[in-house]
């Protein structure tokens, strides 16, 4: 089949998002609108992508950047979506053949609805093809006038409805199939004659019913073609394409305690035998066989490895953890993170930058950064990397394997701890430690009998335990 061009229309303001971000820069499922529009543009083999961007333009652009061979169309004022089509008439005069139309804000499309929807389009020879669907609540879209031969005669937006119009239930979906010279002919003839005073793109559909066939494709599934204008749909389109994930990933062997309540972004990469708890959220990261997510979670750009788990409220952001690891309850992975296989880090523990080798444990309330841990370490509670002294860089600790820091204890970096060297509490290292030695450096204890009878005596303090007054 001859490849289909796409064209994204992508330039609208967004009234009703009643936002100073272009709509489709508005996150569903942690990723902007238009990602997911431009991933399934992807999905189908196409000549060329062209996307329509004004409202905005710059910042979708710099949005747009991961998508390498998407070239753009500047629509300097949003005339309404025939005048987007009209902005692109270069693009779409140059690629030629038949032009993929579709919406910015219409994401649950699938790839292979609308390789049905060319295939058909290319059988019927239709001029256009309009991608509709049969719903409960027309309401807000642009109603199909059928023509004698079951085609499109035209398409009437809400606003410009008679009564009987609006009881229509067969709606436009914003997806077409057009010949892309008989479009850019259409597109001269439309004009601003309506309620909302905009170029509709939907009169070209008239303009072609008169010349040739003007066909429908039926969308089984209207969730295919619905439009996000505001926060409302927003949200409905987010859970059905939650619920799409999640039923993906269950029929693989995922297993998800409370779906309902577990966001898992499509980019996520889940094997079989995975469990994810209640109120979980994965971005973009890989987690293998055997490993396990608890409840309140959220795990982004990381990679988790067989028979790994995570606690409790942990918050993991480009971290990379081995197999048979622990982390959390609470603890916090910042970027640069790495954690070997059976590495333990524990409860209130905050890492950044840092690389844990096999089998180190830091299990209780410490700040790990800009450090690498060796093999075996042992740290003890309340252990903190000060790696930051105002300056310009981050400065590095080093500890080496089998090392042991004892609790409460601080390294002032840059500093290097040997192999099999104790750290003993309280100690604040500022100097190198050689392997195998000890570094205290805490005062000695002084012990005065008495004293605390002295004290007592000296601030009043009489009274007996329990007595009020
Ligand atoms: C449009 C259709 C309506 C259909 C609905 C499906 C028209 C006139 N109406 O209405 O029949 O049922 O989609 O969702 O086409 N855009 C631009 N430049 C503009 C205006 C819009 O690029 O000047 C883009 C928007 O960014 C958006 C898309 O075109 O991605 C649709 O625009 P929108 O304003 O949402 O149209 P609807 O009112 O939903
Ligand atoms: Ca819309």
């Amino acid at each position: 089949m001859n490849p289909p061009q796409i064209l994204v229309l992508a330039a609208g303001k967004g009234t009703r998002m009643k936002s100073k971000r272009p709509k489709v820069l508005h996150e569903v499922l942690f990723r902007p609108m238009l990602h997911h529009v431009l991933d399934t543009a992807r999905a189908i083999d196409a000549r060329g992508v062209t996307v329509v961007i004004g409202h905005g333009a710059e910042e979708v652009r710099t949005a747009c950047a991961g998508f390498s061979g998407v070239e753009f169309a500047l629509q300097e004022k949003q005339l309404g979506t025939g005048h987007a089509v009209m902005a692109a008439r270069e693009p779409i005069a140059k690629l030629g053949g038949t032009l993929l139309i579709l919406s910015g804000d219409t994401i649950l499309t699938r790839p292979e609805s609308l390789r049905a929807m060319l295939a058909a389009h290319r059988r019927a020879g239709a001029l256009c093809t309009v991608g509709t669907a049969v719903v409960p609540r027309p309401q807000g879209y642009g109603r199909i006038l059928r023509s004698a031969d079951g085609g499109v005669a035209d398409i009437r937006e809400e606003t410009d409805c008679s009564e009987a119009e609006r009881r229509i239930d067969e709606v436009n979906g914003g997806i077409y199939c057009f010949e892309a010279a008989a479009l850019l002919e259409a597109l001269e003839t439309l004009s601003t004659d309506n309620k909302q005073g905009e170029y509709y793109l939907t009169d070209t559909v008239r303009a072609l019913a008169k010349k040739g066939k003007t066909g429908r494709f039926l969308f089984e599934d209207p969730w295919e073609v619905a439009g996000i204008n505001d926060h409302g749909a927003l949200s409905e389109v987010e859970s059905v394409l939650r619920r799409r994930v999640n039923e993906g990933l269950m029929r693989a062997g995922v297993s998800l305690q409370d779906p309902a309540s577990t966001y898992i972004d499509a980019r996520c990469r889940l094997e079989p035998d995975v469990r994810v708890e209640a109120g979980v959220t994965l971005i973009d990261s890989s987690l293998a066989a055997g490993s396990r997510v608890e409840s309140g979670s959220r795990v982004i750009g990381s990679t988790v490895g067989p028979g790994t788990v995570i606690k409790q409220g942990s918050y993991l952001e480009k971290a990379e953890i081995g197999a048979g690891a622990s982390v959390g309850p609470y603890a916090h992975l910042r970027p640069g993170t790495k954690a070997g296989d059976k590495v333990r880090i524990g409860n209130f523990v905050e890492t950044k930058n840092a690389s844990f080798a096999e089998g180190a444990k830091a299990s209780h309330l410490s700040y790990i950064g800009d450090a690498e841990v060796g093999r075996e370490v042992n740290i003890g509670c309340g252990f903190i990397t000060c790696n930051y002294d105002g300056g310009p860089v981050k400065q590095r600790t080093v500890i080496e394997e089998e090392a042991f820091i004892g609790s409460d204890s601080q390294t002032v970096a840059p500093v290097r701890i040997g192999a099999r060297a104790y750290v003993a509490t309280g100690t604040t290292v500022t100097e190198d430690v050689p392997a195998d030695a000890l570094a205290i450096s805490r005062g000695r204890q002084v012990t005065k009998d008495g004293y605390g009878k002295k004290l007592r005596a000296r601030s009043g303090v009489k009274k007996a335990p329990g007595q009020t007054a």
